[in-house]
């Protein structure tokens, strides 16, 4: 099955990925990682745009699986010489791997490779649109550390228009129960928004806070903040964080800017779960692969 986007996913999928990044989480904790479901296939990673957790982790989750690793050069392809998205895909196809995850700038280009191979398509990231494992192991998480979702008060904070990850895993919060408020400055929240954009009240009592960084490199203007200017007025400083609920964690997808959008010694606390999430994704990229390549609607 392809993996596009959080509500790809039944209700009994998303039960059965909870319940199996939990068991790769602590598998992986062992000395042997090895797991064979996936032994014997073969996987392309084809990524259009940096990255370091997304790449390394779905790279690791296919290994520990058993799967062959390919890696699609994308900046000596012959996309250089005019080969479309679609065609370098479909070329990638015919090569019989099982699955393609890709990450792209282009918001659907997943899903328009996915109408065209047979290949399970897993969106590894996808401009301002989709980032489907970043929600789920945001949620895995979670759900790690308190036992649940359902009922907690979760702040979603920063650049929430140009985010992937605010859609993807406030699409599975609320799935969850979760009750979910954004904040940040208001060039940076969807447009339409019409909810609380202080990060102040967004805070205050809040069970998590979620720090999503200013993705700069998708914005048409500057925001013309002075050094430090952000992280007083946006950011999450120790004083901020300390109005929000007693047992309160961080969390970040990363990459952070330090003293920007989050004070790096709170990122280092005892309250961060910055590292856990990372962790989790090796987890729940294993649980996603296995369930892409080996459920059986995969291939139609
Ligand atoms: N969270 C996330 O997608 O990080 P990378 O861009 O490093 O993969």
């Amino acid at each position: 099955m392809d993996l596009l986007r959080p509500s790809d996913l039944s209700d009994e999928q998303l039960d059965h990925l909870l319940r199996e990044a939990e068991h790769w989480f602590e598998h992986n904790r062992g000395t042997d990682k090895r797991a064979d479901r996936l032994g014997g296939r073969s996987i392309a990673l084809a990524f259009f745009e940096n990255s370091t957790r997304t790449l390394l982790s779905f790279d690791m989750a296919a290994q520990r699986m058993g799967a062959m690793v390919t890696h699609f050069p994308a900046a000596q392809s012959s996309l250089a010489k005019g080969e479309t998205l679609v065609d370098t895909a479909l070329t990638i196809d015919a090569m019989q791997v099982d699955a393609l995850v890709m990450r792209h700038p282009e918001p659907g280009a997943p899903e328009t490779v996915a109408a065209a191979i047979r290949a399970a398509v897993v969106n590894a990231g996808d401009g301002t649109g989709e980032h489907p494992t970043q929600g789920l192991l945001d949620v895995a998480t979670i759900n790690h550390h308190f036992g649940r979702v359902e009922g907690l008060k979760v702040a979603i904070c920063g650049d929430i228009r140009h985010s992937r990850v605010a859609s993807s895993t406030h699409a599975l919060l609320e799935r969850l129960g979760a009750a979910v408020t954004l904040a940040g400055p208001a060039a940076l929240l969807p447009e339409g928004h019409d909810g609380p954009d202080g990060i102040d009240a967004a805070v205050a009592g809040a069970d998590v806070v979620m720090m999503l960084r200013i993705q700069r490199e998708r914005l048409a203007a500057d925001l013309g903040d002075a050094p430090g200017e952000y992280l007083a007025r946006y950011g999450l400083t120790r004083e901020r964080f300390a109005t929000a609920a007693p047992g309160a964690v961080v969390m970040h997808p990363g990459p952070m800017n330090r003293e920007v959008e989050i004070s790096g010694a709170l990122a280092d606390s005892e309250h961060s779960l910055i590292s856990t999430q990372v962790e989790m994704g090796v987890a729940m990229r294993m649980a996603v692969l296995d369930l892409a390549i080996n459920d059986p609607a995969s291939g139609d």
